[in-house]
């Protein structure tokens, strides 16, 4: 192993950039090179790419977002695109790529694998902590954070004007984000697409609030469930309470990444440039029970990381 590839892939998410970081500096320790591709497979398959140095990536730890941008590109997921970019891995002499993604980016570089002598290791990076094989995803830890700071203000304003709030989190198809940031903003109600509530049960359940003297509420309502704005105004035309619907949108996706996400990123980059230099075959870092280690590429693009549903229970218990 003399040379390694970084991309960037799919959604960014605060710690991409310390991810980087130390891919770079790891690398660097054993002697690697390191070439980073713009734009995700976009630059893979255009070969734009830079070295990537420990120097070209100081003070960056910090930042959110990610210095190599990043790309949803339709064009990889069709073959000519898969061929175009494993040719230029064996034209650079790429012998290790670090994907930094989610499970869509891990999927392309699945299709990647086949193509190509390279190795691939996948580095989880996602707000939506949808990855299989990781209990927790680069991201996560700092798009929970944002969406609290966020949900606890629009808390004061539902408590002023005893209105209830419908709060949509993002997430995609998932409910990681929702459940998470639903039980420590105590939340009224959650709402998930891996459990369907009926808009019955949400109008019941702010009634007894309500006769508990509750004057206010907030449900938080991951984006997979549907139209938001839509059940809002059934749910005021049921109970005749004032609901008023807050999309957080692309603030999630932004800001300085935690200490956490900071830390979650260092040790997965740890872990990939580990794995690359002792050749291990297409994998997927994560942590698991608190500890570091990987899952077969395939068998984390295969497999559906299921929701803790103990979550919203809990948070249910909580709002009494
Ligand atoms: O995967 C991260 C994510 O932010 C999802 O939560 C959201 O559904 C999606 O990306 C938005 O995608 P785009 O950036 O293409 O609008």
């Amino acid at each position: 192993m003399r040379r390694i590839g970084i991309v960037t892939s799919g959604g960014d998410a605060p710690g991409m950039n310390a991810a980087i970081r130390a891919v770079a500096r790891i690398a660097y320790s054993k002697n690697l090179e390191v070439l980073g591709f713009e734009r995700g497979w976009e630059g893979l398959m255009t070969n734009t790419f830079r070295p990537v140095t420990p120097r070209s990536v100081s003070g960056i730890i910090q930042l959110g977002g990610t210095i190599l941008h990043t790309s949803r590109s339709p064009q990889f997921k069709k073959k000519e695109g898969i061929r175009k970019a494993a040719n230029n891995l064996a034209m650079n002499k790429i012998d290790g790529l670090a994907v930094i993604g989610g499970d869509g980016s891990f999927k392309g570089a699945l299709e990647l694998s086949k193509e190509t002598s390279s190795l691939m290791v996948g580095v989880p990076a996602t707000i939506d902590n949808d990855v299989f094989g990781t209990d927790e995803t680069i991201g996560f830890d700092t798009a929970v954070n944002t969406a609290v700071a966020e949900i606890d203000r629009i808390r004061d304003t539902a408590i002023s004007h005893e209105r209830v709030f419908i709060v949509e989190v993002m997430g995609r198809t998932r409910g990681f984000l929702a459940s998470t940031v639903g039980l420590t903003v105590g939340a009224e109600i959650i709402l998930v697409p891996e459990a369907k509530t009926e808009k019955e049960r949400i109008v019941k359940r702010l009634a007894e609030n309500s006769a508990k003297g509750k004057r206010s509420g907030i449900i938080v309502a991951a984006e997979g469930i549907g139209d938001t704005r839509k059940l809002g105004r059934e749910i005021e035309k049921s109970t005749g309470t004032e609901v008023r619907v807050s999309v957080l949108g692309y603030a999630q996706r932004g800001g300085s990444p935690t200490a956490r996400s900071r830390l979650l990123a260092s040790l997965f980059a740890n872990e990939a440039v580990n794995l690359l230099s002792e050749g291990r075959e297409n994998r997927v870092v994560g942590l698991q029970k608190g500890e570091v280690t990987s899952t077969g590429l395939e068998k984390s693009c295969e497999n559906e990381k299921p929701l803790d549903l103990s979550l919203l229970r809990l948070a249910d218990a909580l709002s009494i």
